[in-house]
């Protein structure tokens, strides 16, 4: 292999087919003389332009299908051209440097064109040297090489996660995978289950309990979850109805009042705020607004007025204190009221995060734009995160998650895209540069996976992502059974 080109970050490197260099593979440039090196990865590999091959190319197609018997050859060179013929350029992205056992990351100098060694940098030692999976090791998988990956916890820790790709490719495995890592090291995790597929990580594939079976709560809205209006906070009530329910702005502020009226009387229950409702002096319009989202309450099923029924978000979290998930189930739920219960959930961990009574939590959210309001998005960058709430996204529509998050994104777990349009939106993150991301994700097979930012130190890395004994949910219902 030898260096051909190099311009802004990118590197050309020419090599021939038996050196079997692919995609995604990191290459190592070393210059002997200075005692440095870069470390490269390959994004794309091509066909070497060289001059005259079209031609070339073009006689030996005509002569094939013309000119029998033997090829006339006499200076041998037949060989040689068809070498020639069969050379590739690799695009190569700069990572890092190395320069004196010391790695850097923006190098100011070119290696020498004539003298560099450049050969395979094998993953294994790529991971060794920048000291990916320190103390807390979430085993993610293997590299093309067979070896163990490994990311750091706390690479996740404190940080905004995305992990997004096609339909059935892996996403909610990854992030099971990631929550039931998360948990092994005592962290408390709050899921967002849209489908009702995270619900069985208490057992294993074949339907016993497992480890995590004590540590993993499903919280069904209207089954097992239920809350008083005693324990509600009017501030996340108004939220409710704000933006879950639409009330205007008039109606929000009788509202209040009737909320205070209450407040005074001691009276917080169902009956009382729809007796409060249709006795209150106000306008016939507030009035119906007001009714018709007091019905939405009482039908979306979470609201009761039997105290023992109602559940304490104080002593759930307690449970996971010390490493557990709350799984909120949101399968068949209809979208008024998931939005209802989120709000809720989200209202809940605020407060609870800013009176100190828990620590921090991951959020692991699949297909946030279904349920999260306008304003949450850059509430959980901004001020969520501040308290405590760390963030992972999972979506299969990339574009559904806006510019800002990506920005802001530390990581990013990217699965096949083969659309273009899904890709550019994905390639926009700024953790890397865009050729890498279109280049290497439309490539992945199912269940592979190109890792980006923190998690892998910026050296982008593709992971076979291991299988995992918890029971699977989320069978598509079918109407032709299988074959066998
Ligand atoms: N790494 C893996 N090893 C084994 N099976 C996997 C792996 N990743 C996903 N699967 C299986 O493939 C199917 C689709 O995966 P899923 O995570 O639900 O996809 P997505 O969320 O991207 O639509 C599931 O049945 C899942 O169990
Ligand atoms: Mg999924």
């Amino acid at each position: 292999m030898r260096i051909y080109k190099k311009e802004g970050n990118t590197v050309e490197i020419l090599c021939f087919p038996s050196e079997k260099v692919e995609k995604g593979d990191y290459l190592f440039i070393e210059d002997p003389k200075a005692n440095r090196g870069l470390v490269t990865q390959v994004v794309d590999v091509q066909f070497a332009n060289v001059p005259g091959i079209l031609e070339e190319l073009l006689r030996d197609s005509t002569t094939d299908d013309y000119v029998h018997g033997g090829n006339f050859d006499p200076l041998e060179v037949s060989s040689h051209i068809n070498h020639i013929q069969d050379a590739l350029v690799l695009i190569c992205k700069i990572r890092g440097a190395v320069q004196n056992g010391k790695l850097l990351v923006n190098p100011s100098w070119l290696p020498s064109r004539s003298k560099s060694k450049i050969k395979r940098l094998p993953i294994t030692s790529l991971l060794t040297f920048v000291k990916i999976n320190e103390d807390l090791p979430i085993d993610v998988g293997e590299t093309k090489e067979a070896s163990v990956l490994a990311i750091d916890a706390r690479a996740l820790d404190g940080k905004l996660n995305i992990v997004t790709g096609k339909k059935e490719t892996g996403k909610s495995h990854l992030s099971k995978l990631l929550v039931l890592g998360l948990i092994d090291y005592g962290a408390t995790v709050v899921v967002l289950d849209l489908n009702g597929e995270y619900v069985n990580l208490g057992f294993s594939s074949k339907g016993e309990k497992n480890e995590y079976y004590d540590k993993v709560h499903v919280l069904t809205s209207g089954a097992n979850l239920k809350v008083s209006l005693a324990q509600m906070d009017l501030q996340v009530m108004l939220n409710i109805l704000v933006h879950a329910l639409n009330l205007p702005g008039t109606s929000t502020r009788e509202f209040r009042r009737i909320w205070r009226f209450l407040q005074q009387r001691q009276a917080f229950t169902l009956q009382e705020l729809g007796e409060a409702i249709r006795n209150w002096k106000c306008n016939q319009h507030v009035r119906d607004a007001l009714f018709s989202r007091y019905y939405s309450l009482l039908n979306s099923g979470f609201f009761t007025d039997n105290l023992a029924e109602a559940t304490t978000f104080e002593e759930l979290f307690q449970k996971v204190q010390t490493g557990g998930a709350l799984v909120l189930n949101l399968r068949d739920v209809s979208s008024v009221d998931r939005q209802i219960v989120v709000e809720y959930m989200l209202g809940k961990l605020v407060e609870l995060l800013t009176e100190w009574k828990m620590r921090a939590v991951f959020l692991f959210a699949e297909e946030a734009h279904l349920y999260l309001r306008e304003t949450y998005w850059d509430d959980i960058v901004t001020r969520m995160r501040h308290f405590g709430v760390f963030t992972t996204f999972v979506t299969n529509q990339p574009d559904t998650i806006r510019e800002n998050i990506y920005r802001q994104a530390d990581n990013i777990f990217l699965f096949n895209f083969t659309n273009e349009r899904d890709l550019e939106t994905v390639s926009r993150a700024a953790r890397v540069d865009s050729e890498t991301v279109k280049s290497i994700a439309r490539d992945l097979p199912p269940h592979y996976c190109l890792i980006l930012g923190k998690a892998v130190k910026d050296f982008p890395m593709v992971a076979k992502v291991k299988a995992l004994d918890v029971q699977t949910m989320g069978h598509t219902r079918l109407f032709f059974t299988d074959k066998d």
